[in-house]
């Protein structure tokens, strides 16, 4: 029997977990709080660690996995920002990932925040429960003809073009490791990255956060958007530089923004903090504009990819203990 320690674990994360029986060789300690430097020795008499994106598995938390004895960490997540792969390494712990639970889950939502943000259906829906049924100030424009650049053609990009081309939106993509054979055969066009930001009037992320491309979009590349374009954020809240998207918003240089995860969502998304007052002033200001759609780290949540999550990371923790490799792909 092995035991594997899982933190920051909501509700369905417990439900999904426990689906797999003890008889089936995996013995689950689910905690509510998160893996940090400070919380790490919880892990003793655990030969694997299960994380979530706000996890903080850094030097200090390592080296406390290390010494308890930890083998694995298994990431529930395809992210691998809040990992010191390095510093894991050097310790001789091992990393996995579920590096594709849900990309259609994670696209269908970009496209359900865009639909909503543009077509401002989540004022509407506000409005008509006030009995307000006046659709002054909800005009939105059509996605057909307008151009919607793609940036990061990974697994997740390619059901997100793939629906766009199907609303007849011309798809610009950019991505330093481009795939064109998908590109021609789904109507999609490489670009430049500043070409894909001139030119597109929605322009949706979907590259991994790394310390190259922290802050991708920052005053200077939002100034080169669009006057008015729309901003998607489904990957990872420091690709966008906050002050600069508020600076944006302020101006009219967006027309308006979308996002699923937050530069400093750590510690406030994934929690219930309606009775409390909200302490970070960058997210109130940003949840002031009308033209602002945020949703906590959403856009993973279907229950094919709470399965998959299970499946692989159940199997990983199983074979740390069989001495076997791990599932394809999943190692970092
Ligand atoms: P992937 O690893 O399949 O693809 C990422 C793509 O980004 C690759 O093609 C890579 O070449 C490209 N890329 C790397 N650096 C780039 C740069 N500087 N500019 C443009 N492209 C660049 O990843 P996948 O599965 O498509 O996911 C993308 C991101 O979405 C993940 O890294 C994760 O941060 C985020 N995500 C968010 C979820 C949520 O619930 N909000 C759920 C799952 C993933």
């Amino acid at each position: 029997m092995i035991e594997a320690a899982v933190y920051d674990t909501k509700p369905y994360d417990r439900e999904y977990f426990s689906r797999t029986s003890v008889s089936d060789g995996v013995r689950w300690r689910f905690h509510d709080f998160r893996l940090t430097a400070e919380t790490a020795a919880t892990s003793k008499g655990a030969a694997a660690v299960c994380v979530f994106v706000n996890d903080a598995v850094d030097q200090a938390c390592l080296e406390v996995l290390a010494k308890v004895g930890v083998k694995l960490i298994a990431l529930r997540c395809a992210g691998y920002n809040n990992v010191d792969l390095a510093a894991a390494k050097d310790l001789g712990i091992a990393v996995t990932r579920v590096p594709a639970y849900s990309p259609n889950g994670v696209a269908e939502y970009a496209v359900g925040l865009l639909l909503t943000l543009n077509r401002k259906i989540h004022r509407a829906y506000n409005r008509v429960r006030e009995h307000n049924f006046s659709l002054t100030g909800l005009v939105g424009f059509n996605l057909a003809g307008k151009t919607v650049g793609i940036i990061g053609t990974g697994k997740i990009r390619k059901t997100a073009a793939q629906i766009l081309r199907g609303f007849d939106a011309r798809v610009l993509a950019y991505d330093p490791f481009p795939t064109p054979d998908w590109a021609a055969q789904h109507g999609v066009t490489y670009t430049g990255f500043n070409v894909l930001l001139g030119e597109s009037d929605v322009v949706s992320l979907h590259l991994p956060l790394a310390p190259e491309t922290v802050h991708l979009l920052n005053g200077e590349s939002i100034g080169r958007m669009k006057q008015g374009a729309l901003l998607i954020n489904t990957s990872r809240g420091k690709l966008v530089e906050t002050t600069a998207l508020i600076e944006a918003l302020k101006s009219g240089q967006l027309g308006g923004v979308a996002l699923d995860v937050y530069e400093e969502e750590e510690g406030i998304f994934f929690e219930d903090r309606s009775g409390q007052v909200l302490l970070d002033d960058e997210l109130s200001r940003l949840l002031t504009f009308p033209n602002v759609l945020i949703t906590a780290h959403q856009a993973f949540l279907t229950q094919e990819a709470l399965l998959e999550i299970t499946r692989v990371t159940f199997e990983n923790v199983l074979r740390l203990e069989t001495g076997g490799t791990f599932l394809a792909a999943t190692r970092l």
